[in-house]
């Protein structure tokens, strides 16, 4: 079995991701890091818990990780999630007991690592501050990781907070900085990517239309962004960034176009959070960006994630 860290920021496309991860037959989560991002941290603690008490899984250890970025205070911005970062149904699935581990998220990413050197794969879905930090605190930690699966970037300027800025780069710039300077192999699923591979409304629709517990709880939190990313953003389909990070993840050989790349972030003024792709001689392209993934995979996944009984 692979085995994976998650770092999430536990809004609606995380919830989703989780759930695809919870059901690969081949992989399993040794831990679940909380980031705030989305929503604040304490809600992005209770949005694990429910995700896996919806899932029915085993219990996983949850580790509480950074309260707000490197520099400077949270993010203020369009509230995407809801309040409660599932949509505002979060009242409606209780307050599941979390198995909150006392380890630092950072911390607790460092120990997977250094328990199953060069094995391990983390998926990174929110602000990478918890990331940034475990990379302070172990330096080795690029040759302990097998790979990285992040969620983040626009390297052609089609940003989702600014024209030039993806969320979880902006939400913290500076960790996304010493994440993405390292010579960490890295795999980048970005907001073009996620703009490429959005589900159409009506397969989005028939995949949440079954009787199963997992599609009634999607259904729910998602309804009101689905009618927000059709009408006011006017996208055509569901764009579902993390469950794309996470497919990737699960199953790579999915992967039908990506280049190798530098990417340098930038964290000052207006263009905080652009992300810029370079190509130089002086260090390796250790970040694989994906440009397409095979649509049939990726729709399966999905449907099978969403007809689970838990
Ligand atoms: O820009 C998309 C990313 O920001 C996703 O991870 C979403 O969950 C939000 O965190
Ligand atoms: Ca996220």
């Amino acid at each position: 079995m692979r085995p994976v860290f998650v770092d999430t920021d536990v809004g609606i496309d995380d919830a989703i991701a989780l759930l695809m991860l919870l059901r690969a037959p081949d992989l399993t989560i040794i831990g679940i890091g909380g980031v705030d991002g989305n929503c604040p941290l304490d809600a992005v603690m209770r949005n694990i818990a429910i995700v896996l008490d919806v899932a029915g899984a085993a219990p996983i250890p949850v580790y509480r990780g950074a309260t707000r970025p490197l520099m400077g205070t949270r993010p203020t911005f369009d509230i995407v999630h809801g309040d409660d970062g599932l949509g505002g149904v979060a009242h409606h699935f209780g307050s599941p007991p979390a198995n909150h581990a006392p380890l630092p998220a950072a911390m607790a990413l460092v120990e997977a690592a250094r328990a199953t050197p060069g094995t391990l794969d983390v998926l990174a879905l929110g602000p990478l501050t918890n990331i940034a930090l475990a990379f302070l605190l172990e330096p080795d930690l690029p040759r302990l990781v097998r790979r990285f699966f992040i969620m983040g970037g626009t390297l052609t300027a089609q940003g989702n907070v600014t024209p030039v800025a993806e969320f979880n780069i902006w939400a913290d710039a500076e960790a996304a900085k010493i994440v993405l300077k390292s010579d960490a192999n890295i795999t980048l699923i970005t907001w073009e990517a996620t703009l490429a591979h959005t589900i159409p409304w009506p397969t989005w629709q028939a995949m949440l239309a079954g009787q199963s517990h997992i599609a009634h709880f999607v259904h729910a939190m998602s309804s009101d962004l689905a009618a927000r990313c059709r009408t006011e953003w006017g996208y055509a389909g569901m764009p579902l960034p993390d469950p794309l990070a996470a497919a990737v993840l699960m199953q790579p050989e999915g992967v039908r176009q990506a280049y190798q790349c530098r990417v340098a972030v930038e964290t000052q003024g207006l263009a905080r959070g652009l992300t810029v792709p370079q190509t130089t001689h002086q260090a390796p392209a250790n970040i694989q960006v994906v440009e397409q993934f095979d649509p049939t995979i990726w729709h399966r996944m999905l449907q099978r994630t969403f007809t689970h009984e838990s």
